[in-house]
Order: C-alpha cells, then structure tokens, then sequence
C-alpha cells in the first residue's frame, strides 16, 4: 500500500506567553498509522495535541506559528473550527463523561450536528459502543446515567463518544492514566481495529504501549522531536539518539 502523509507539521512553535514550549518542530502523520507520541513530562505532547484540533485558541495569549495541514489544508486556516474539530476526535487522560445518560453521551455530538430521528441515532450509538468495546457491558441499560459506569467503562464511553462524529482522526491523550491493566489491554485492542478506519496519534507515558501499539513513534523532549523512527528502531538495540534508548530502557524521564 502507498504511503499517504495525513498530517503534516511544519516548523511548528507555540509559546504560553513570552514561554516557547514548541521550538518548531516538523513531522508527518501517515494515513491509517497508529502514530505514537512519548516523552516525560512537559515535553509539551498535550500543547501539540491541543494545536492540531485548535483547542489552543481557548487559552488566551498564545502564539502559534509554523502550519498543521491535515489533507493539505492548514487547519488554522480553515474556514469552520467546528469541522476541523468534527476530523478530529479527542480522548483525554480521564473521562470526561456529560452528566446524561449512556445514550445521551454517544448521542450528543450526532443531536448537535441535526440528527433528531432516534431510528438515525439509535445506531450511531451502538455503531459506536461497539467500537469502543463497551456495547456488550451497557446495552440493557443505556438509559443510566454515563457517571455511574466504572472508571474503565466510563473512558471506553468517552471513545464512543470520540468516535460519534466519525472522525478521520482520533487523539488519545494518556487514556490509561486512570484505568486497570485490564482495561487497558481492552482499549488497546479497540484501537488495533479502529486503525482500518483512522488514523490514530497515541500519545502515551507508557513507552511500552508505545511499543505494542504504533507503527511509527516520535519521542518528543522539552518541545524538541529528539527522533522518529519505526517501533523496532526506537524501542530497539540502536535508536539513533542517545537520549531515545535511555528514555526507552527508563534510564531517564
Ligand atoms: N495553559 C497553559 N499556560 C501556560 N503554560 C502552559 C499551559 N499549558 C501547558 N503549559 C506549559 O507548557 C509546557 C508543556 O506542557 P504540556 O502539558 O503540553 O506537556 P506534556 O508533555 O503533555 O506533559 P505531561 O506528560 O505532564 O502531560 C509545560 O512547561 C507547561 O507548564
Ligand atoms: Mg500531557
């Protein structure tokens, strides 16, 4: 199969004020790949990922330059943020679950964009907590509240929710911060099928699922990308930096 770049990043910096915390970084992102992203604390993976769906533009004096381009179209300059961020689906370290019900949650963003007709939404639904492997668990309760799940089946709810708009994208920010090993492997499978799909940017602070899971991985450090390689040259003998085998073996980070 060809090689398509999906995202592509060019000199990209951003800076919290008069603090640069990107240093213009470039980097592609190829379609269909699980592109993972590690690197230890505030090596600025969640600014990147909060530039590339515009997420950014809710802190206020922020400074970005350099372009994002998802399918060639800078995505600071397209014309509605709303369909940018309707690419992009975005799952963060804790579930983020809306006070409604099971359904109500898979439903939200499908209401948002005009779908009203329960027979067009009662399948987004379950389209989508099939995905996220959670379809089995809630579907002779889907009228219960999303809060009352555990914590695991609340961050797989937060991917079918992720998943509602059909995104081409989809950004995982550390989902397994909270949730049990078990869980995790769950999740890690559902995104093992989702990659036919999408594409998807893994951002992890387990080098490991890095290593289980992408097809390319990026090890970025205090804004800088030190490399990019494949999973067996980074997670292997000889990455090319230094700084990436110790990152890897846990010797630093
Ligand atoms: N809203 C903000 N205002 C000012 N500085 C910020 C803001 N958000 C992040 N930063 C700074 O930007 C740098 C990168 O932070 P970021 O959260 O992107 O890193 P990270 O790699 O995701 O870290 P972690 O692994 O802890 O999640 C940090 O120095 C942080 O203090
Ligand atoms: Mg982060």
């Amino acid at each position: 199969m060809a090689v398509e770049t999906h995202i592509e990043v060019t000199d990209l910096r951003l800076a919290y004020g008069h603090r640069e915390v990107i240093h213009g970084i470039s980097f592609d992102v190829r379609r269909g790949e699980i592109f993972g992203i590690i690197g230890p604390a505030q090596s600025a993976k969640t600014s990147l990922l909060r530039c590339l769906n515009r997420t950014i533009d809710f802190t206020p004096d922020t400074h970005v330059s350099g372009s994002i381009k998802i399918d060639g179209q800078d995505v600071r300059k397209t014309g509605s943020v709303y369909a940018l961020r309707r690419k992009i689906g975005m799952v963060a370290p804790l579930p983020v679950g809306l006070p409604l019900t099971i359904y109500d949650n898979v439903a939200f963003a499908p209401r948002c964009a005009g779908l009203t007709r329960r027979s067009a939404l009662a399948p987004i639904v379950e389209r989508c907590l099939r995905q996220a492997a959670l379809w089995d668990e809630v579907k002779d309760r889907l009228n219960s509240l999303g809060t009352r799940l555990s914590g695991g089946q609340q961050q797989r709810l937060t991917i079918a929710r992720a998943l509602s708009h059909q995104p081409e994208v989809l950004c995982l920010d550390e989902f397994s911060i909270a949730i049990d090993p078990v869980t995790t492997m769950r999740i890690e499978d559902v995104l093992k099928e989702l990659r036919r799909e999408m594409t998807i940017i893994l951002v992890t602070n387990l080098t490991q699922q890095a290593r289980r899971l992408a097809d390319r991985t990026m090890f970025l450090w205090n804004g800088d990308i030190v490399e990019i390689g494949t999973t067996d040259v980074i997670f292997g003998d000889r990455p090319k930096d230094r700084r990436t085998y110790d990152y890897v073996q846990g010797i630093f980070g």
